[in-house]
């Protein structure tokens, strides 16, 4: 199934082109991955799946609907789990427990139900015993990665992921990466460390002049290879 098709997407700010004409379909299971130099357009691709920009021209189609008006994102907010690159701008609630839980919470779960589904999500990431701590508070991250959970806790059908990995150190990137492999889940990953993504995604993409190129291998995995021993050939 096809969860997300960009069709001939065309978007910008103010009288800057950002994505010209462009093409993209993530169909379910697919793990992509996704580079382009600071300010080619990255994160506007991914606000505009979710609805947050608005397009001037082509279509956006998630699970094969077409979606114009803020309405008919409803759907894509349900089954597409958005990490914002920018933490500060996901958490809200005081504390880790409640803004993990609100997900679910307002998918409909119950206390208890959204409560542990809370709990199992903040122990994947690693921040058990961190339910009561307030949000504002916590290091950058920590914040990625409660931030993740809440991402993670609204069961999505397919991530959409803006730089997971800032702030990590490299345990806590290892286990972010381990996580998302384990997922049965279709991923579309933003990432400017090429390590991660040969990690978690087994396609890749790189973004400029407002176009997608996909491109035969990650460019620096021969670097990294060696260190890396056998992950990134795992998903091929
Ligand atoms: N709200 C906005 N209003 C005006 N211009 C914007 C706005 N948001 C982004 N831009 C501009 O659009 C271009 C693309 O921004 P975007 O954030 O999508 O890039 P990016 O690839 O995610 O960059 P980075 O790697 O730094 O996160 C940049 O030139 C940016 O300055
Ligand atoms: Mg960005």
């Amino acid at each position: 199934m096809t969860l997300v098709e960009l069709e001939g997407l065309t978007c910008g700010y103010q009288d800057r082109v950002v994505l010209a004409d462009l093409n993209l379909r993530l169909d379910e299971g697919q793990r992509l991955g996704l580079a382009g130099h600071t300010g080619s357009g990255k994160t506007t691709l991914l606000k505009a799946i979710m609805g947050l920009v608005t397009p001037t021209g082509g279509v956006v189609r998630i699970l094969g609907s077409e979606c114009r008006q803020n309405g008919d994102f409803t759907q894509a907010r349900r089954v597409l789990g958005y990490l914002f690159q920018n933490s500060d701008d996901q958490l809200f609630c005081p504390t880790v427990l409640e803004d993990v839980a609100f997900g679910p919470l307002n998918l409909g779960a119950s206390q208890a139900e959204a409560r542990a589904v809370a709990l199992e999500c903040l122990s994947m990431v690693g921040l058990c015993g961190f339910e009561e701590r307030l949000t504002h508070r916590l290091s950058g991250g920590e914040k990625r990665l409660t931030s993740l959970a809440g991402v993670l806790a609204m069961r999505p059908k397919a991530l959409l992921l803006d730089e997971p990995t800032t702030g990590l150190d490299p345990e806590s990137k290892a286990r972010v990466a381990e996580v998302l492999r384990g997922l049965d889940l279709a991923l579309l990953v933003v990432s400017h460390e090429w390590d991660f993504l040969t990690q978690v995604t087994n396609r890749y993409f790189t973004l400029s002049h407002g176009h997608l190129h996909e491109a035969a291998e990650a460019p620096h995995l021969h670097h990294h290879v060696h260190s890396l021993g056998d992950l990134p050939h795992s998903h091929d």
